[in-house]
């Protein structure tokens, strides 16, 4: 399928689509990360990795609830040393065919993602994206670094001064459980990140009531998917308003085509698909880039970039308070 209205910028580099696949979902294999761009994304997350070899925790992990996932994988992931070799073979494949790669990253302490970004550096991936929602406790879903604005600027600090002077652009993920997502988005652009990504998943609990038991092995876990997508939206929508000028990723709840129309007007540059691909394997993103496309005729929208910041009449109309309601043009997405 020929994609050329859905290119888009981001960053300094042309995407041939604005779909990019999320960290965690098929990122384990260069030939998943392949399949992902084959069928249509633009760009392709790594699963997160971290300092050394951790096994995660036992099934059940991940389940559908019937409103989207509930996962507590662990962050499992094979150490950076290996994840250095999978993201070089990635890069040497998928960089001819014009797909950014996206390494993805998490810590225990500040200085210790300036560690892991020194060393994911040396695999040269298109972007770093530092997954700061994360657990800095012992148990997973303790307060993450991305809930407080002092440390999630002081982990951005570490990971820029780690990869200074490399050309590596560094995305930030939020979390959403933040007691304000603008102002943690304002904390890390101002430490220096070039990009965000909103949003990784919603703490969450799913009870077996036959049991009384939690149905995850970890008890609570992470929302995904349908569930997701409103506070998505919000999330986006405010680190917009916050960030005017930074691209972003909007990850969360993404489905079809139409999810991804009110993600790139809620302020997202790109978009992120996770639990989609998870569930509907390829087929999710052929069929979410189909509708897109479909939406943008129907409704004659010639660049994805029209459909940026849609949402925010603000952006929109500052120059011109008289302009009708239906914009004729465009505002990047930074
Ligand atoms: C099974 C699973 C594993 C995930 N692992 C990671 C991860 O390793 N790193 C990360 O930053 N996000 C991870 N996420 C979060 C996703 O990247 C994404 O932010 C979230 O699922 C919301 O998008 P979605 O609703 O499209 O799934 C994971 C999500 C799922 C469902």
């Amino acid at each position: 399928m020929n994609h050329s209205e859905l290119s888009v910028t981001f960053l300094d580099c042309e995407l041939s689509t604005p779909l990019v696949l999320a960290s965690g979902i098929w990122g384990t294999t260069v030939s998943l990360l392949e399949r992902a761009a084959t069928a249509g994304c633009g760009a392709v997350t790594a699963k997160s990795c971290g300092p050394t070899p951790r096994s995660g925790h036992v099934n059940p992990s991940c389940v559908d609830w019937g409103g989207g996932l509930i996962n507590a994988i662990g962050l499992a992931n094979p150490g950076v040393e290996e994840e250095v070799g999978l993201l070089q073979e990635a890069k040497a494949r998928l960089q001819p065919r014009g797909i950014a790669v996206i390494a993805s990253i998490f810590a225990g302490t500040a200085a210790e993602f300036g560690d892991v970004a020194r060393s994911i550096a040396r695999a040269r991936p298109d972007f770093i994206e530092v997954n700061i929602s994360c657990p800095n406790v012992d148990s997973e879903f303790g307060e993450p670094f991305a809930a407080n604005a002092e440390a999630a600027a002081a982990v951005t600090a570490q990971v820029k001064e780690a990869v200074a002077g490399q050309d590596i652009a560094v995305i930030v993920k939020l979390a959403p459980n933040a007691p304000s997502i603008g102002r943690i988005a304002q904390a890390v652009v101002h430490a220096g990140a070039d990009a965000l990504c909103a949003i990784n998943t919603m703490p969450g609990l799913i009870l077996d009531p036959y049991s009384g038991q939690p149905v995850l092995a970890n008890r609570s876990g992470g929302i995904s998917g349908p569930a997701l997508k409103p506070i998505a939206l919000k999330a986006v929508y405010d680190a917009r308003k916050a960030c005017p000028r930074t691209p972003i990723i909007g990850t969360g709840g993404v489905t079809n085509g139409q999810d991804a129309v009110e993600m790139l007007m809620a302020g997202a540059t790109v978009v992120g698909i996770g639990s989609a691909i998870y569930l509907r394997g390829a087929a999710a993103i052929q069929t979410i880039c189909a509708e897109l496309q479909e939406w943008m005729a129907t409704h004659h929208i010639p660049r994805i970039a029209d459909l940026h910041n849609r949402a925010h009449r603000e952006l929109l109309y500052s120059d011109s308070p008289s302009t009708p309601p239906v914009p004729q043009g465009s505002v990047e997405g930074g």
